[in-house]
């Protein structure tokens, strides 16, 4: 396998059998593939069996044994979670090697502290396989897109729930077992936890933010609500009503200009109206919709996990660092579009200030004039609404779905509390943010 840039791969699991993979074949591939040397690779067990076969000798079970070895150039770090991925990272800078990682929450979390160590030693850190699997992200936002002022980035960033959501709609599949398949395809973490409760959408949103804004933003402090409650009811009433129901990850600037930037980052499952461009992205696939001046709008699409899908983003950082140690240009400095840098502080605003459209949905007792007196409830307390229907409606009680147009979340919160102290009204059954 090649005589030139020497690879460390920590981890052999479904994105490291799929890199391996790739590297064993290069033919009709870049040139450059041809010249990866697999020399280390470390994994947990070594009796487990494997999607590639490579030579015993190449195999340890101490991953700093990779991160320290002097023939090893670039440490692609498959591992996943903190630790040890963070401490080896830092030590792999330490010895002058440059990272690729598919491992996005190390990098929502200590992102800058490993950005800072990787420009005082003058190696790279590239991130492509972090957000959206297959799909060239990263790279846009860093270079491509780099003309721009970023406004908005939103998109479906998790193929497990996308791939979950998509059975449950489509087939009438049940939650646990289209969970469990997308554990077999090696879509889901490993703590499944981490994809359904929508941290990892919040990982990679806050990835996002800090690449299209410029600055790292507090990951413990964005607004997560992930698929595990959300109700088939809801996903009928929204198909009734002309939506689909995503797990929507979203951040905008809230100013044209501050220091810091005011950001207001979000995850939550969000109705989609049928037409937008969002509302057709199914099964694992993800889409990201950069929003920017003077560019417009444009979608980023394709698989968002998977072994072939994240291994052809983790290659292609390999490439790039190949392709620059090449050219020659590895000399303790670096490629300022390539290198992850930030040029400003970003803030969270405070989450009541957040402003988006809703979707509520009220089990009432079936009463005349019950949405008369939901409607003043949201007119009293400035919530402007959009549609207003009662469905369902039986001897005991009705249900009346409500779609208003963007509001603050502290205006939405006051509005709720009143209609909830309505006597007719039994309970707010479900409440999802809408586009
Ligand atoms: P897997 O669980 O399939 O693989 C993890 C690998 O790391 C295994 O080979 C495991 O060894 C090895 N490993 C774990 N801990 C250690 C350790 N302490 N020392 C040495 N080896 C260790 O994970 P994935 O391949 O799915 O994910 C890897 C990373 O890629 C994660 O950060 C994930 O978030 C990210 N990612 C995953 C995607 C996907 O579709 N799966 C898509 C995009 C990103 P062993 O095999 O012996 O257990
Ligand atoms: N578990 C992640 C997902 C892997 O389902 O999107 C890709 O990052």
């Amino acid at each position: 396998m090649g005589s030139g840039l020497g690879i460390g791969l920590l981890g052999l699991g479904t994105v490291g059998g799929g890199v391996a993979s790739i590297l064993q074949n290069p033919n009709e591939r870049h040139p450059l593939v041809a010249d990866l040397r697999l020399i280390r690779v470390a994994v947990q067990d070594l009796k487990r069996p494997r999607s590639v076969e490579l030579p015993i000798e190449l195999f340890t079970t101490d991953p700093f044994k990779v991160v320290n070895d002097p023939t090893v150039d670039v440490v692609v770090e498959l591992i996943g979670g903190i630790e040890p991925a963070r401490s080896l990272i830092l030590q792999a800078i330490a010895k002058g090697k440059s990272i690729v990682t598919a491992n996005k929450a190390v990098i929502a979390r200590h992102g800058q502290e490993i950005a800072d160590a990787a420009a005082k030693a003058g190696v790279y850190v590239l991130i492509e396989a972090a957000v959206g699997g297959g799909i060239p992200i990263i790279e846009p936002l860093k270079q491509s897109l780099g003309g721009n002022r970023i406004n908005r980035v939103s998109g479906i960033i998790n193929g497990t729930t996308s791939y979950i959501l998509t059975r449950m709609v489509n087939e009438g599949a049940a939650y646990e077992s289209a969970l469990e398949d997308a554990q077999n395809l090696g879509y889901a973490e490993a703590n499944p936890a981490a994809d359904v409760d929508g941290i990892d959408a919040a990982d990679k949103i806050a990835i996002l933010a800090a690449l299209a804004f410029g600055g790292s933003v507090d990951r413990s402090n964005i607004p997560t609500t992930g698929i595990s409650h959300l109700k088939g009811r809801d996903m009928d009433c929204a198909s009734q009503l002309g939506y689909s129901v995503k797990l929507l990850a979203v951040a905008e600037r809230m100013k044209e200009s501050a220091e810091p930037l005011p950001l207001s980052l979000r995850v939550q499952p969000t109705l989609i109206p049928n037409d937008h461009p969002l509302a057709g992205v199914n099964g694992v696939n993800n889409a990201i919709l950069v929003e920017g001046d003077p560019i417009g709008q444009v979608m980023f699409y394709g698989p968002g996990a998977g072994a072939g899908p994240t291994a052809s983003a983790v290659v292609a950082d390999i490439l790039n660092i190949a392709g620059i140690r090449q050219a020659g240009k590895m000399e303790n400095r670096v490629d300022p579009l390539l290198a992850a840098s930030s040029w400003r502080n970003c803030v969270l605003v405070d989450q009541s200030k957040i402003r988006q459209c809703h979707y509520l949905r009220f089990c009432t007792q079936d009463t005349p004039g019950v949405i008369g007196r939901i409607g003043g409830c949201f007119g009293e307390q400035g919530v402007s609404i959009q549609s207003i229907i009662q469905l369902n409606a039986n001897k005991a009680n009705a249900e009346i779905v409500v779609i208003t147009h963007e509001v603050s979340q502290s205006k939405m919160e006051a509005a709720t509390k009143a209609i909830e102290a309505l006597p007719e009204v039994i309970n707010l059954a479900a409440h999802l943010g809408c586009l």
